[in-house]
């Protein structure tokens, strides 16, 4: 399997590109210019393409002949860049290869997801604050998201929570809502979450879902496992 990692020399990216190299599978990254030595501990074995990740010719450069491709959405800027990046994923990618991308529980597909007090505020205050410093454009990640889910390819939108760093607890548990009782811890390892979006890859049930995901050791986790024997 050749897969491509939109966003490789990110926290995320670089987790996803152990695991890719980990499968076996043969990797190609897309990451920022400034950010390629970033990637310096896996140069012989992958292949780096430099550039915007919302940069058309870069992408359909990249994504030739990937079976799958995994997309790092990043809201960074307010120049349209996580949309910029999801659709020329969506218009460049083989046909038929699976598409994977991230973002947080804040994406809603079906508007119903049920959020807290604390999600809401931190969405609406901090995404006005950061849209008007310029620094990130929430509203665009959803637009991206939009386009995802409305678009015939093979796609899995896996919606992140709160992330930690630390050892692998295992692939994290994923519920179609957020609001069900096993995400309430909302915390999952980066690496996992990483895990997550590559074993998607060869999962065809999470094919056109947008799973809300949390780690598999996290209380409310465990709560549910013991509950369903
Ligand atoms: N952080 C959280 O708690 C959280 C929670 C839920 C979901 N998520 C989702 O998880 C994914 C990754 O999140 P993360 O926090 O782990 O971040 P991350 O992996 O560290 O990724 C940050 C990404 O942003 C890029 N970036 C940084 N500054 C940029 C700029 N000015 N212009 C363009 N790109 C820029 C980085 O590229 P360079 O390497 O080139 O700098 C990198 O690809 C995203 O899809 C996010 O929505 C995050």
């Amino acid at each position: 399997m050749k897969v491509c990692i939109v966003g490789a020399s990110g926290k995320l990216g670089r987790y996803m590109v152990k695991h890719a190299l980990d499968r076996g599978y043969e990797a190609v990254g897309v990451c920022r210019e400034q950010s390629v030595g970033k990637l310096d501990e896996f140069k012989e074995r992958i292949t780096i393409v430099p550039g915007a990740t919302n940069d058309r010719e870069v992408i359909k450069r990249a994504v030739a002949g990937c079976d799958g491709v995994l997309v790092v959405l990043v809201p960074r800027g307010v120049h349209h860049y996580s949309s910029g990046t999801a659709q020329a994923v969506l218009d460049h990618a083989e046909p038929g290869a699976r598409l994977v991308f991230s973002c947080g529980w804040h994406i809603t597909r079906d508007g119903r997801d049920v959020y807290s007090r604390k999600l809401k505020l931190l969405v609406t205050v901090g995404g006005r604050l950061a849209r008007l410093v310029r620094f990130a454009d929430i509203d665009d990640q959803v637009e991206a998201c939009r386009r995802v889910f409305a678009s015939d390819t093979r796609w899995t939108v896996v919606r992140g929570s709160d992330l930690e760093e630390g050892e692998s607890q295992g692939l994290p548990v994923w519920s179609r809502h957020v609001g069900d009782p096993i995400l309430e811890s909302n915390l999952t390892r980066r690496i996992d979450f990483a895990l997550f979006m590559v074993e998607a890859l060869e999962n065809d049930e999470l094919v056109h879902e947008a799973p809300a995901i949390v780690g598999r050791q996290t209380p409310s986790a465990l709560a549910h496992a013991a509950a369903s024997g």
